[in-house]
């Protein structure tokens, strides 16, 4: 981040989780990722990304999370990211990203979902206590014994989701989080984070997963939102999307069918 967003920098943001002015990034090899992107997702939302191949969303992710960074200014929760980074202050976003083998590199599910907790300096009970509860709300409790490459694509990506659940963000990110998911796994992923309560982000190709979860979407493309609103209208407008190599959710092609 750029020295606009340092240290003392707040904005009177109580009710924006997430505020980005001016974003860009560009990878070492010259590709431009991102170009000035400003946008606002508000506390207790679940943003939705979509846009074609390419089009820079998880470049924005690992942006937000502090994971890359690049010239523009991000808040989060009306802290400006760069004071995180700096200080190395305890995360209040974290990320479940696309592929889990990224994220789970220890030699037990228990080891990996405990990582998060031990670097918040939690005492040995209290880590136990957030380990056992991420790994129930994931329904992968019998598992923490296990080694994490042992474990099938969706069992992999409830641990992934557990490591991130245990650090008890207010904001989560994730990377198309159903890719890869049989439909029943799928939809009990959606369903299961459809029940938490933070602030979310998310990426995703399934539009369906879209359509159910999110209150407003932002379309991504070469880099920059081309359109930004509620779900219903961003989701409904097929010019728009078919614009962006992208597709209505099934439910509206039904329903347009429906009103003849
Ligand atoms: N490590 C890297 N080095 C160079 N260029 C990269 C790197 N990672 C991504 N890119 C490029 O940055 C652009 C944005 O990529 P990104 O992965 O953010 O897109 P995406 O919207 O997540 O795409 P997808 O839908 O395929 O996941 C692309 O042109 C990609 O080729
Ligand atoms: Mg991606």
């Amino acid at each position: 981040m750029d020295s606009a967003s340092g240290a003392g920098d707040v904005v009177n943001t109580a009710s924006e989780a997430i505020t980005v002015e001016e974003l860009s990034y560009t990878y070492p090899d010259g590709t431009v990722a991102l170009q000035s992107l400003s946008f606002r997702i508000h506390v207790g939302e679940c943003f939705g990304l979509i846009g074609p191949n390419g089009a820079g969303k998880s470049t924005l992710l690992l942006l937000l999370n502090g994971v890359i960074e690049g010239p523009g200014r991000v808040w989060l929760l009306g802290q400006s990211l760069a004071l995180f980074n700096e200080q190395k202050l305890p995360r209040r976003m974290s990320m479940v990203f696309e592929n889990p083998d990224d994220q789970l590199f220890m030699s037990t599910v228990f080891d990996d979902v405990a990582f998060g907790a031990l670097n918040l300096g939690l005492d040995d009970n209290t880590v136990r206590q957030r380990v056992q509860a991420a790994l129930e709300a994931v329904g992968m409790e019998d598992f923490a014994a296990k080694p994490p490459y042992h474990l099938s694509l969706g069992e992999k990506k409830r641990v992934a989701l557990a490591t991130v659940l245990v650090m008890d963000c207010e904001i989560i990110a994730l990377d198309e989080p159903t890719n890869g998911l049989d439909p029943a796994g799928r939809e009990e992923f959606i369903q299961l984070l459809d029940s938490l309560p933070m602030t979310k982000i998310i990426a995703a190709h399934d539009m369906e997963l879209i359509e159910q979860l999110c209150d407003r979407v932002a379309v991504l493309d070469e880099g920059k939102i081309a359109a930004v609103g509620p779900a219903s209208d961003i989701l409904g407008d097929e010019e728009l999307l078919r614009d962006h190599k992208l597709r209505c959710p099934l439910t509206y092609h039904r329903v347009a069918k429906l009103g003849g």
